[in-house]
């Protein structure tokens, strides 16, 4: 046993199976680029046997972050895939590019499954875990295997479970509370039973894989972890199906700042996590709650006088972490209006952001047009423009003229013109209970396709009244959507995040939701990018 815990992220796979959280392909890539830089050692890039598009994302993955050019250690890129041979398959051909590549394949064990989801006997589910991790071990020498809610299963077959598919070939076995209802105390018993009893298990690598129902997720994998596991599988600011899984973040801080109590290291670097976690949340549209631990906006605020008093007199009377630690920096002065390109690209690249020159240029147009309505352009200003710019989804529909008329006198008025995917300008008055509704009301009767607004919020970037806004929202897409069974099994297909940034919020507002309808249209196979279709089914 080592004191080295590797970190799993399967922000692109669980993660992404949290209610609207669906992400774009390009998004789903630049996030896996700044998971390899904040030094995960596994990515879990998806589903591939979701859906082509799923498989190519992986794939793209695979190859480009998977085998990295500057010297920097690949990361393992991971597919997952039920207990099949299509969709073991399918993760191979997914995966296979990367340097270092690996199929995590699961299958059920816990007697509520089996009997009422698989319709399958203890001896079936051995049988096929057998037959299935020896289909991945002869594809690809790194297999990960998870007997799917390990938590409420009983612990004696699943050492039998566990046995056969380490003699299978498995060299990782993930032990997932699926449903997050175990305590601390019994998964750690449960990961304690298997390091005993499984014969085998010394050759391989033990994996916590926890859910948040009950809010115990991080307890429950740092449980674990202490009865001997050295992988833990984690999200991005903890987002996945239901209420998550185990935050990241938590885990590698409670390590790092708890270190003489666990005498465990990870390999992440701990200064790249709010930058992580804030393009998680833009791409996903999750915002992250103001008291999420460690990147929560108030994780470092102090409120009460008595801690400020504190604070001031010593930073450790109630700081436990420097925020520095985390990537939150006190410095606020970046750029300005006089800032040239050349200081643009530096602290562009500074930042992790590898922009061609083409997209330097736009970056630098919007820079500009930035630095003439605000004196100072912070780090976390760049980073929601250049989220804005690149990282949004195929544009279907885009801005391309907004007027608004709103106060105490009169009706909240909206025209708005937008092109459409055929290049058509198409303009639209609305009226609304406010400026953003009506906004929205023009929009949809461009669109003419039915979605309902599910979240709306707003937040400041940085302080003072120029602060660039940033909208996030989450919709609904009404009616039926062309998802497969395997998309229906594995993705919340049919809500959408979006998000725009702008000092104008109204114009933020609209961004964010042609952002959301766009990825809505996309997912639902209501639009089909050219050549096969280039026009939008109502
Ligand atoms: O929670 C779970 O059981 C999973 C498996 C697919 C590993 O996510
Ligand atoms: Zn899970």
């Amino acid at each position: 046993m080592t004191n080295y815990v590797r970190i799993f992220d399967t922000t692109l796979r669980d993660g992404e199976q949290s209610p609207g959280a669906t992400m774009t392909s390009a998004e789903k890539l630049e996030l896996a680029r700044a998971l390899a830089k904040l030094g995960v050692d596994i990515i879990e890039a998806g589903f591939p046997a979701a859906s082509p598009d799923d498989l190519e994302a992986v794939r793209r993955i695979a190859i480009e972050v998977g085998n990295p050019t500057d010297g920097s250690k690949a990361p393992i890129i991971c597919g997952l895939a039920r207990a099949t041979k299509n969709d073991i398959d399918k993760a191979w051909q997914a995966v296979r590019e990367a340097k270092h590549p690996r199929i995590h394949t699961f299958l059920a064990t816990s007697e509520i499954h089996m009997q009422y989801k698989l319709k399958m006997d203890r001896e079936q589910v051995v049988e096929r875990v057998i037959e299935m991790v020896s289909h991945a071990h002869n594809l690809c020498p790194d297999v990960e295997f998870s007997p799917e809610d390990a938590g409420r299963s009983d612990p004696e077959f699943l050492y039998i479970v566990l046995e056969q598919a380490i003699k299978a070939g498995a060299t990782t076995l993930n032990i997932p509370d699926t449903v997050g209802y175990t305590t601390p105390d019994e998964y750690g018993a449960i990961i304690a039973g298997i390091m005993k009893n499984v014969p085998g298990i010394e050759n391989c690598t033990v994996s916590v894989h926890c859910h948040d129902d009950l809010g115990l997720a991080t307890a429950n994998a740092l449980a674990g972890i202490q009865a001997g596991a050295r992988q833990a599988e984690v999200t991005i600011n903890g987002i996945g199906e239901r209420a998550g899984n185990t935050s990241l973040e938590e885990v590698v801080m409670a390590l790092h700042t708890r270190r003489p109590i666990f005498g465990l290291a990870t390999g992440i670097d701990t200064t790249q996590l709010t930058r992580v976690s804030k393009l998680a949340s833009n791409y996903t549209g999750i915002v992250v709650p103001p008291n999420k631990a460690i990147v929560g906006a108030n994780a470092f605020a102090h409120e009460a006088g008595i801690h400020q008093d504190g604070m001031l007199k010593h930073t450790l009377t109630y700081e436990i972490m420097r925020p520095e630690t985390v990537g939150v920096t006190r410095t606020r002065l970046v750029l300005g209006k006089h800032s040239g390109r050349h200081a643009l690209k530096t602290r562009l690249v500074e930042l992790g952001f590898a922009l061609s020159e083409a997209e330097l240029d736009k970056a630098f147009e919007r820079f500009k047009a930035l630095a003439d309505k605000k004196k100072i352009i912070t780090d976390a200003d760049l980073e929601a423009l250049v989220a804005d710019e690149f990282y949004q989804p195929t544009e279907v529909f885009s801005l391309d003229g907004l007027q608004v008329a709103c106060g105490t006198m009169g009706l909240p008025t909206a025209t708005v013109r937008l092109k459409g995917p055929d290049g058509k300008l198409t303009i639209q008055a609305a009226v609304g209970t406010g400026p953003v509704d009506a906004c929205y009301k023009a929009i949809d009767a461009i669109v003419q396709v039915p979605a309902t607004l599910l979240e709306f919020a707003v937040h400041a970037i940085t302080e003072g009244i120029d602060a660039l806004g940033e909208v996030t929202v989450r919709i609904e897409a009404e009616g039926g959507t062309t998802a497969t069974n395997a998309q229906r099994d594995f993705e919340q297909v049919r809500t959408f995040g979006g998000h725009g940034a702008d000092t104008d919020i109204i114009v933020a507002s609209v961004k964010a939701y042609l952002a959301a309808l766009n990825k809505m249209l996309v997912a639902t196979g209501q639009y089909v990018k050219q050549p096969e279709m280039a026009a939008v089914l109502n």
